[in-house]
């Protein structure tokens, strides 16, 4: 089996490098393309993969084509390959927004998955949710699990309206997280500790916390109360955060992304 990945990005390469760390595939059947010369170069010297440069010399020899470039980037890539596809040939789209119906029309195939993946992928931690064109074998899903599942866990959803609804959650989730580390992290500043000193405070606490939750079957409600005695300390801070409606909040920016996500569908 030959994988093509186009788009050498973040993701693009997060991907590439993943599946060639796998046993799934052998590395000389990892190709990887960018339309920008100097990165392809970059790519080849640091890369356990093909760096390829033309379409023609690569799309026609792939089983199963990523493609990992910005959504406004597509319409451009799907003319200069429509030519050089087929029906047999298996589509992963990573590509926020872009609707499978548009991608089978753009290229006149029929076999897509669309995945949202997140950026813990480039540390393996990745949480990529997908769905896929009915045309999509059992067997061919399986591979793609498998694939998908290089870069973390992997998650099948019913229709890509759960697409959406996973960017809101998993997809931009990262950045929720980061928000949250950074309020904390100028914090721990105010009271006085050094930079160094809030980040160790602040990545060891997150870390600890999800990994309490992580071994445990506790919801985070039942770990609040473990964590907060009447009268005390986390209590104080726990009924600061209620009375100021953080959950609310926290839901509605939640909200903001899955509707946004499903706004850039509308366009593609
Ligand atoms: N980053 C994330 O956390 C994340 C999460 C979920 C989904 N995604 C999706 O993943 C996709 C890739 O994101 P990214 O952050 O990796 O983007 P990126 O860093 O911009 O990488 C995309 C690469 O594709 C290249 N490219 C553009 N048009 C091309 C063409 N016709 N042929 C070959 N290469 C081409 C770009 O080159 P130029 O730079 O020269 O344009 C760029 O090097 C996006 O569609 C995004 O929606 C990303």
């Amino acid at each position: 089996m030959k994988v093509l990945v186009i788009g050498a990005g973040n993701m693009g390469l997060t991907y590439a490098t993943g599946m060639s760390k796998s046993k799934l595939l052998k590395k000389r059947n990892i190709m990887v393309l960018d339309k920008s010369k100097e990165k392809m170069e970059e790519v080849g010297k640091i890369a356990h993969f093909d760096a390829m440069e033309r379409l023609e010399d690569c799309v026609p020899k792939a089983d199963i084509i990523f493609l990992a470039v910005k959504p406004y980037h597509a319409e451009d890539l799907f003319k200069r390959m429509k030519h050089l596809v087929n029906p047999e040939q298996l589509f992963i789209s990573i590509m926020a927004g872009v609707t499978i119906k548009f991608i089978q029309e753009a290229l006149g195939i029929q076999k897509v998955v669309r995945a949202m993946p997140n950026l813990p992928a480039q540390v393996g931690k990745g949480l990529t949710s997908y769905v896929s064109a009915e045309e999509v074998s059992r067997l061919e899903l399986f591979m793609v699990e498998g694939l998908l599942d290089t870069t973390g866990k992997s998650l099948r959803v019913k229709s890509e309206k759960y697409i959406d609804a996973s960017t809101g959650i998993s997809g931009s989730g990262p950045a929720y997280v980061f928000y949250f580390m950074q309020s904390m992290m100028e914090a721990a500043l105010q009271m006085g500790f050094s930079e160094n000193v809030s980040k160790v405070l602040v990545s060891q606490t997150f870390t600890g916390a999800v990994e309490l939750f992580n071994q445990n079957n506790l919801t985070p409600d039942s770990w609040m109360e473990r964590v907060a005695s009447k009268g005390g300390t986390t209590r104080a801070a726990l009924d600061s955060m209620q009375d100021n409606n953080v959950n609310e909040l926290i839901k509605e920016a939640a909200f903001a992304a899955f509707n946004r996500a499903v706004e850039l569908g509308e366009e593609y």
